[in-house]
């Protein structure tokens, strides 16, 4: 039995996707832990593509099963839209295959409303959110003034706290960001719909873990975002609001951290950022639009374009530490064919000094300028290639000096958007750390 994480080592969308889809068919479960619709993850299965925010990629595959963790922040409106968009699509969602917390919080419409009118009232000091009113969700969690999944199930209260905090967020959408109040009424229908909906649903997913875990099984955790994204850890105050890392696992879905085998950090083979914040290998050339266009570098639940650049090595030690990544899945390696050389971000230099860390002051962090290493490219399409053996010496070069330079083995390496453009060297359930 064994318990595998996948995360992003970057600032998201690393390509989790197809990664989590290839290792769920060694996994009985696949639990989300973390963030909410902000995430998109993207699949083609049997030719066909599907974007999940929310529910876990495990679900286009029979059999297998999907839960949502008390650290998910649900969108009971996105939630129930996508489990009936792939209701159309022939795939089944039943609660014998998805179930949802009953202690994650709701994102209410209020907190999207928060979420527009905060990100419209900064202007150009932006975060960039996605708008799906992830943070003010998390704001009221922790400021224990949010409804949970639970409170569906008890009217009375639902009800009850839900007037309470409409007052107190009518008042700042009105006063203070002169934007239109929320119509109470219209909440109370929809939540009676959401509730009759979403019940069969409802369950406890720690307990659930814990029965799989018995069962001798393998289950996959399913990160969103990345690790630069992390509320602690990232590039704050450009993160979102949760914590994409490791150890979140354990907080937000229930499963001791001795119950982790394996974490395994998806890693793009160059780096891209959706949203504000400093970003010091991004690339504003023809470089940058290579990276862009040929790896379709668009945000698959925004539509935005993905700011573009080199490789960032500073930016994975410190994801390979604040994780204890066991294995790299390097991804979209295919996307680099055709550059004529290819660098590598090794340090920064900072008002003169060579750093290897992210300074904490976003201030420093955006005088950083990086230092790089320069590896040759290739022309050669190495799109399908089964073994590390037959793909180009540059492509192997530029793949042990990562290794070298981050000081963890890369262990699948993807050179195309299908299943079988994957060379699995290590299968993170296969060799997990015995307990
Ligand atoms: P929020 O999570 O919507 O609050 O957005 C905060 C920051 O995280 C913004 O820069 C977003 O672009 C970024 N972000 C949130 N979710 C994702 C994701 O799944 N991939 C990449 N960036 C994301």
């Amino acid at each position: 039995m064994s318990n595998v994480v996948i995360l992003g080592t970057q600032w998201g969308d690393e390509g989790k996707g197809k990664i989590i889809d290839l290792l769920t068919e060694y996994a009985s479960t696949v639990v989300r832990f973390q963030g909410g619709n902000n995430a998109g993850h993207t699949l083609v299965v049997g030719g066909e593509k599907f974007i999940l925010h929310l529910i876990p990629s495990g679900i286009l595959h029979p059999g297998k099963k999907c839960l949502i963790g008390n650290g998910v922040v649900v969108d009971p409106a996105v939630l129930i839209s996508e489990i009936k968009r792939l209701r159309a699509r022939g795939v089944k969602v039943t609660p014998k295959n998805l179930a949802l917390s009953e202690r994650a919080h709701l994102i209410m419409p209020y907190h999207n409303a928060l979420d527009l009118a905060r990100e419209a009232r900064k202007g150009k000091k932006k975060i960039g959110t996605t708008g799906r009113g992830i943070g003010p969700c998390y704001e009221d969690k922790a400021a224990r003034v949010g409804l949970r999944v639970v409170d569906l199930l008890n009217r009375k209260h639902f009800l009850a706290n839900l007037r309470t905090n409409l007052e107190e967020k009518n008042f700042i959408l009105e006063k203070f960001y002169k934007a239109e109040p929320l119509n109470r009424a219209k909440i109370t229908r929809d939540s009676a719909k959401w509730t009759r909906f979403l019940a069969p649903f409802v369950a406890n997913i720690t307990e659930r873990i814990d029965q799989t875990v018995r069962k001798n099984e393998n289950i996959l955790f399913e990160g969103a975002q990345g690790t630069h994204l992390d509320l602690d850890h990232g590039t704050y105050p450009f993160v979102t609001s949760s914590n994409p890392v490791a150890g979140s696992v354990s907080a937000g879905a229930g499963l001791g951290p001795k119950r982790i085998d394996s974490v395994v950090g998806l890693v793009k083979a160059y780096t891209t950022r959706v949203g504000d914040g400093p970003f010091p290998t991004e690339l504003m050339d023809k470089i940058g639009k290579h990276l862009r266009d040929h790896g379709q570098e668009y945000g698959s639940t925004t539509g935005r374009p993905r700011r573009c650049g080199w490789l960032d090595t500073v930016v994975l030690r410190e994801s390979a530490r604040l994780n204890s990544l066991d294995m790299v899945a390097l991804t979209k390696l295919d996307i680099l064919t055709g550059l004529d050389k290819i660098k590598i971000c090794v340090a920064y230099k900072l008002d003169g000094k060579k750093i290897k860390y992210i300074p904490a002051d976003l201030n420093a962090f955006e005088r950083c300028e990086p230092v790089y290493e320069t590896l040759p490219g290739w022309t050669e399409d190495i799109s399908g290639a089964k073994k590390m053996s037959g793909l180009p010496r540059a492509v192997q070069k530029y793949i042990h000096r990562l290794t070298d330079l981050i000081e963890v083995p890369v262990g699948i390496v993807s050179v195309g958007a299908d299943r079988e453009q994957t060379i699995m060297l290590k299968n993170p359930f296969k060799t997990s750390r015995k307990r």
